[in-house]
């Protein structure tokens, strides 16, 4: 591998001059006390996204350390780089505004920089998807290595995990079950291993389909952060990048429209988090890829829920580990798959899957003869309210509240809806449909996790734990309820969500895949007279954001972005 195209000598300054620039960058290296034996063997970056402001990547130095054994053991340089983070809970407005940044800052950085292949780091629910889909794009052989989850831990009596848990003790306090210090002593509970969220959330379900894309090693994505098989995961990861040099695959040859619809399939059997179709459709997006909804819809149809996970079922994401993982679940499905795939192993998944059945734990991941739901967790749902459509997990919401007309009580923002949702004299029946507008990603709260509304407070005093409610908004993967979401176009674009006031109809029915305003044409171009787009600042990122961001179906990406 010690050519002309590999290690120190790829990618070289341009000063107009090759051979003093590799005789420049060499010397340089010497400083950092590197062998010559080193310094000429193959390069595998190692993308480093540990931060203080990212609690679920607080393993990733010790990964990092594990990934380098892998690749020295190997005959490769091992090399970290860092990027962008993005934890969850620590960015305003919200990471999603800046996962399309950390994609640039991967994709760039992998590009410029002399290295062979690239082992991505992260976990938190937009760094895998910005890693992927820098990878996508800047296509040398990669793969993704993920943090892993949390562990639930014991408490009083039940375990408790990061964030459907959160969700559930919120939801108890609003209503007055849970006084102060009863919450304070949740807060210091729910969160208490290293590792991602310990649910079937966006990470978990990212984690997912990076493995069932191809892009990581078999049976890896739910490794627990704390075990060390997570650390093993990583040295593999980094032996692998080195056989990968100057062979592949490529992410090209990975992500195909194949590759997609196995992820699709596996979200749906997973009944895994609503983002993940945002995700998936700017992951595949790079490499100029469509995700189809009315295609999802149909894979919904024929895919079961196999697995028994919080938000809609009862165990964490290290308890589907224990029962048989990824490894398992594609089993279930492997016909219902694209075997032909290729994956980072250099096998297709059809060679994955070719030995004996894998043991499983039927109480966590069931056979598709005995489902925990007969068709998948997610639905795409158009109508005039949604032309570019809107997505309801079905799975984690009350099917009573499927086919129904409701009045609409409608927040024009978020600042609207925090300052009226508890309101004792807020205009609401358990009847009526919530609609949040202007929190789509055209607005500059860049379509946050806000589509969970929150029950108003004089309801859910009342026992109420469920209505409609619809938005241009995400809401995070451990969330449930009858939730319609991503409603594209979204309002700030001028989709028709932001004519919507208070007592018009709506009608929903998840049967027929629709959702309607029932308000007349004339009567909408009333109302859209005078309609302004929301103003972003004039100049940085959030300008550059708020001229190339796309609607929910493609992603969320950049325009200049997607591939072709
Ligand atoms: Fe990082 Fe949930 S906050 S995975």
């Amino acid at each position: 591998m010690n050519d002309k195209t590999h290690g120190y000598r790829r990618n070289l300054t341009n000063y107009g001059d090759s051979a003093f620039a590799l005789y420049l960058r060499r010397s340089f290296v010497q400083s950092m006390g590197l062998s010559r034996t080193l310094m000429d063997r193959p390069i595998v970056g190692i993308a480093q996204t540990a931060s203080g402001f990212n609690n679920c990547h607080r393993s990733v130095p010790e990964l990092v350390e594990a990934v380098k054994r892998g690749v020295l053991a190997a005959g490769g340089l091992p090399l970290e780089f860092p990027t962008v983070s993005l934890g969850e809970v620590f960015l305003n407005p919200t990471s999603l505004m800046f996962r399309n940044l950390m994609s640039i800052d991967t994709e760039e950085m992998i590009r410029a920089q002399p290295m062979d292949a690239v082992v991505l780091v992260g976990g938190c629910d937009k760094t895998v998807p910005a890693q992927l889909m820098g990878a996508a794009s800047a296509d040398i052989p990669a793969i993704q290595l993920v943090t892993g989850p949390m562990l639930a831990m014991p408490f009083r009596g039940e375990r408790l995990g990061a964030c459907t848990d959160c969700r559930r003790f919120w939801a108890k306090f609003r209503a007055g079950e849970i006084d102060d210090a009863g919450i304070d002593e949740i807060e210091a509970n729910l969160a208490t291993t290293a590792g991602t969220c310990a649910v079937m959330g966006t990470a978990s379900t990212m984690a997912a389909l990076a493995e069932t894309l191809g892009m990581s090693l078999p049976g890896t994505a739910a490794i627990p952060a704390v075990h060390a098989d997570r650390l093993r995961a990583a040295e593999a990861a980094g032996t692998r990048a080195v056989a990968m040099i100057g062979k592949g695959p490529k992410p090209s040859e990975i992500i195909t429209p194949k590759s997609v619809e196995n992820a699709m399939r596996v979200l749906l059997a997973l009944g895994g988090s609503t983002n993940a179709v945002v995700h998936l459709a700017a992951i595949a997006g790079r490499r100029g890829i469509a995700l189809d909804l009315d295609r999802l819809n149909r894979i919904s149809d024929e895919t079961p829920v196999l697995v028994d996970l919080k938000p809609t079922g009862v165990n964490y994401f290290a308890d589907f580990h224990a029962a048989g993982g990824m490894s398992a679940l594609l089993w279930e499905l492997r016909d219902q798959l694209h075997l032909d795939c290729m994956t980072v192993t250099g096998e297709t998944l059809g060679e994955r899957l070719s030995g004996p059945a894998p043991w499983v734990d039927r109480a966590v991941i069931r056979s598709r003869a005995e489902p925990f739901d007969p068709v998948g967790g997610l639905v795409a749902l158009f109508g005039n309210l949604a032309p570019k459509g809107a997505i309801l997990k079905r799975s984690a919401a009350d099917s009573r509240l499927f086919e129904r007309e409701g009045r609409a009580v409608v927040f024009e923002s978020l600042e609207d809806l925090a300052a009226r949702i508890d309101s004792p004299d807020l205009d609401v029946t358990p009847d009526d449909f919530l609609v949040l507008q202007n929190a789509g990603p055209c607005s500059p709260s860049g379509m946050p996790e806000a589509g969970y509304l929150p029950i108003p407070k004089k309801l859910a005093r009342t026992g109420i734990k469920d209505m409609v409610r619809i938005s241009d908004a995400r809401m995070s993967g451990t969330a449930y309820g009858t939730v319609v979401l991503h409603v594209a176009p979204d309002a700030a674009s001028g989709g028709l969500l932001a004519f919507v006031r208070n007592g018009d109809r709506i009608r929903l029915s998840v049967k027929d895949r629709r959702i309607e305003l029932l308000v007349d044409d004339a009567e909408i171009a009333k109302r859209r007279e005078g309609w302004k787009a929301p103003e972003f600042p004039a100049r940085g990122y959030r300008r550059l954001y708020a001229d190339q961001v796309l609607q929910a179906d493609e992603g969320v990406d950049f325009r200049f972005l997607r591939g072709v």
